[in-house]
């Protein structure tokens, strides 16, 4: 009797690279759409009767979604962030979870750095500027913009992109200062980086760039208070997830002028609500969360999150794992 393939649905419509993987030895059904996400209830009934779900940050995988798929072994993240997924229940049920860290380190640290030379540059304006037809004569102080060269920078989460960005940062001769759950004396040697708590971090950086997962414990790590102990000329830069800053606080900084500017890839609502105070400040760069979108990055991505599945219901093997004791159990 043939034995049955595992099934996996992917969420959104992915790289063919990482489809064609998939599809070698596993039955596969895919959301076919790039640019839209699946509705919950397609979702929810396409788990069903599947052993391996791909899924991307816009997929909220709670209890609701496990209890529709009693077969379902693996869930792996297209993204490093994962807290889109209730790994604690996952891991109650034996469901292992995957994430792709690595593979996109330099293009988010690419695109942090991207966003802070953009926010101190003021290159948004500048370009409307010009494309309004505003741009009349040179100017000596037109569209003034912040020293990166020389300045400090603050990083807070000195991760895998945290020291990316730390590297990039001594490029430019900036002294770089950081706050992580843990010390790291190897990036004090190799980076010259120097260990500060928090307060010192945001009271003496003129530069302010986060790179901490979004737990519990760091929603809300940057709200009012923390905001007001920086310095009024400093740039705060939002490459984790939105919802590790007070948005209404950030708000109220950047219009009363506690801090200079700030850049945002990422907003505690994606995509930005069309009513967002932020949208109508003029000392604030949006983008909408492209930090790793690189074409080589975001295929990399891919191919990783399909290996993960691939392997992992083939022959038990696993390359990124989040929670690794659901295999250690067997
Ligand atoms: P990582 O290597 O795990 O780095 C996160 C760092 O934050 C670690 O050093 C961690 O310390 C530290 N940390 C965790 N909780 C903390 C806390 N409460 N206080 C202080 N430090 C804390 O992860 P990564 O690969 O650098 O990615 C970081 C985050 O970036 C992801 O979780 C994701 O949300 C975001 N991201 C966004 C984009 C984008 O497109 N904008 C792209 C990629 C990633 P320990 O190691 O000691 O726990
Ligand atoms: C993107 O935001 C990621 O976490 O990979």
């Amino acid at each position: 009797m043939p034995v049955a393939r595992p099934t996996v649905y992917i969420t959104r419509k992915i790289p063919d690279p990482a489809i064609a993987l998939l599809t070698e030895s596993l039955d596969v059904s895919v959301w076919p759409e790039e640019d839209e996400a699946v509705p919950r209830d397609v979702l929810i009934r396409e788990v069903k009767g599947v052993d391996g779900l791909l899924c991307v940050l816009t997929e909220k995988v709670d209890r609701e979604l496990l209890d529709a798929a009693p077969r379902l072994k693996i869930v792996a993240n297209m993204a490093v962030g994962y807290d889109n997924i209730d790994v604690g229940s996952c891991t109650k049920r034996g469901i292992l979870v995957t994430n792709t860290p690595d593979v996109l380190t330099d293009a988010t640290a690419d695109l942090a750095f991207a966003l802070l030379l953009a926010t101190a540059r003021r290159l948004p304006e500048a370009r409307d500027f010009l494309l309004k037809g505003q741009w009349k004569t040179w100017s000596p102080m037109l569209l003034t913009g912040k020293e990166v060269h020389g300045a400090t920078l603050g990083i807070v989460g000195m991760g895998r992109i945290g020291q990316a960005v730390a590297k990039r940062a001594r490029g430019f001769d900036m002294k770089v200062l950081y706050y992580s759950k843990r010390r790291n004396p190897q990036v004090e040697e190799e980076i010259g980086a120097r260990y500060v708590d928090k307060e010192t971090l945001l009271r003496e950086s003129d530069y302010v760039s986060l790179h901490l997962p979004l737990t519990p414990e760091t929603r809300g790590f940057i709200g009012e208070r923390e905001l007001r102990m920086m310095k009024p000329t400093a740039v705060l830069i939002n490459t984790a997830r939105g919802a590790v800053v007070d948005e209404r606080a950030l708000c109220k900084a950047l219009m009363e002028g506690w801090i200079w500017a700030a850049g945002l890839d990422v907003f505690e609502v994606e995509p930005l609500p069309v009513d967002s105070p932020l949208r109508t400040l003029p000392n604030v760069v949006l983008l909408p969360h492209i930090g790793s979108a690189t074409v080589k990055t975001r295929t990399d991505m891919a191919l990783l999150a399909a290996r993960n599945i691939r392997d992992y219901l083939v022959t038990g093997r696993v390359h990124t794992p989040v929670n690794p004791e659901v295999i250690q159990r067997y």
